[in-house]
């Protein structure tokens, strides 16, 4: 089933598929940017052919796939392709092919159509690690972001022949297609920003097997931190203890309570352009944490003594850039928006997130999300229930308009 998303509908999309082992990872692929809505061009190179045949990319795409830069009746196949593009997707991109690429090369059709394109280009290195990490190749990569071309990866896992893990593998097609998507994305109020977003629980410890905690999946903070990123931000995303995937392209820091959440935060605020609080952070924490597992003892009861932890809006509000965009959450259970407008001004925040737990659908360790947004200026919108990542895009498009509006 086709399940047309943007930046990819309608769009066009040149996928060179250059000689490696990776190259049936393209197959993948062709066939998700396809069902995403672009029309895709495959342009492999002679090599990629010993390693795919053409026919799967055509089945998959519906399209021929093209490599003759001389085909007879359309001379100008090259010129047209490379104008026509919204992005040149090399995937995989064998040391070879980034060496030409860096020099300009143009003796193939592939080469040509880099040469006379505009559109945003995006490399998947794919090699075997020593060749990687060669003197040469890393020096023809570094020439290929002057040029600005895009690098995506490579990732450290299994080579070929299972025998070594060292960097070198392509990234996977679903972490390429973020990437395509901030490539296709084009330029935003965001981009180039400093985007702090906090995620996740905090753990507070009891003894050293337990701990207060919640009961926060991060997925709210992480789909804000993807979609953040591919909205051209640099973004750095401050996590407690979460089993979901880094978002393409984000750098995460691992935190496990509100003081080392706290912690980060203030080192990188002050350099930071937006910073939204999605992290469900403990209000209270255990005075002290005892060194041993606390034992059961008849039938005493230990007593666990809380105190406040760190307030981290609060206690960062003087490291704040001036300018910047803070974004809060809450999560109330009852009097939700009047308890939230309280926290709105004390925290002095630009936007407040409110999710009623009650909800159904709303809330912790659900996809969905249904919040009502209070604005510094005293709107209020009430969105309708809709996937996180959807909230997350919501919220983001008003932070670039608090960005646009602030310049
Ligand atoms: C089995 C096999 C696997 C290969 N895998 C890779 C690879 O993953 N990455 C790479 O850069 N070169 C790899 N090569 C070498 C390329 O195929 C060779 O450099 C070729 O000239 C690349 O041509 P192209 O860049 O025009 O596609 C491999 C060669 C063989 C025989």
């Amino acid at each position: 089933m086709r399940v047309e998303r943007p930046p990819f509908s309608g769009r066009r999309i040149v996928l060179g598929v250059t000689g490696g082992i990776a190259a049936f990872k393209s197959i993948g692929l062709a066939r998700e940017l396809t069902l995403a809505g672009s029309a895709v061009d495959v342009v492999p190179t002679a090599a990629a052919f010993e390693f795919v045949r053409p026919l799967s990319f055509e089945a998959l795409t519906g399209r021929s796939v093209l490599s003759d830069l001389y085909a007879p009746g359309d001379p100008l196949l090259h010129i047209r392709l490379a104008r026509e593009a919204d992005l040149v997707l090399i995937a995989p991109a064998t040391a070879n092919f980034i060496a030409q690429a860096a020099a300009g090369m143009a003796d193939h059709l592939l080469g040509c159509i880099l040469l006379a394109t505009k559109a945003p280009v995006l490399f998947a290195p794919a090699m075997n690690d020593r060749m990687y990490t060669h003197p040469q190749t890393q020096a023809n990569l570094a020439r290929l972001q002057e040029i600005g071309y895009h690098v995506a990866g490579p990732a450290e896992g299994l080579l070929a022949f299972g025998e070594r893990a060292g960097p070198g593998r392509m990234i996977e097609p679903d972490e390429l297609m973020e990437w395509a998507a901030r490539s296709l994305t084009g330029e935003t109020p965001l981009s180039g920003k400093r985007v702090i977003v906090t995620a996740g629980p905090t753990r507070e410890p009891i003894d050293p097997v337990r701990f207060l905690g919640n009961r926060s999946s991060g997925r709210m903070g992480f789909s804000l931190a993807s979609a953040a990123w591919r909205m051209g931000a640099d973004v750095l995303l401050v996590s407690g203890p979460s089993p979901l995937r880094t978002p393409a392209g984000v750098r995460r820091i691992e935190i496990e309570t509100a003081i080392e959440m706290a912690d980060a935060v203030r080192r990188h605020l002050n350099r930071s352009d937006v910073l939204i609080m999605a992290a469900a952070v403990a209000d209270f924490r255990p005075v002290s944490t005892r060194d041993q597992k606390i034992k059961k003892q008849g039938d005493s009861i230990p007593e666990i003594v809380l105190e406040h932890t760190p307030d981290v809006l609060g206690s960062t509000m003087s490291l704040r850039k001036p300018g910047a965009v803070v974004v809060g959450f809450a999560l109330e259970t009852e009097n939700p928006i009047e308890n939230a407008t309280k926290k709105l001004r004390d925290k002095r925040l630009d936007l407040l997130v409110v999710n009623d737990a009650g909800e159904p659908g709303a809330g912790f360790e659900v996809p969905t999300n249904r919040v009502t947004l209070l604005h510094a200026s005293g709107q209020r919108e009430d969105l309708p229930l809709l996937s996180k990542d959807e909230v997350a895009e919501r919220i983001l498009e008003r932070v670039a308009q608090r960005l646009v509006a602030g310049e």
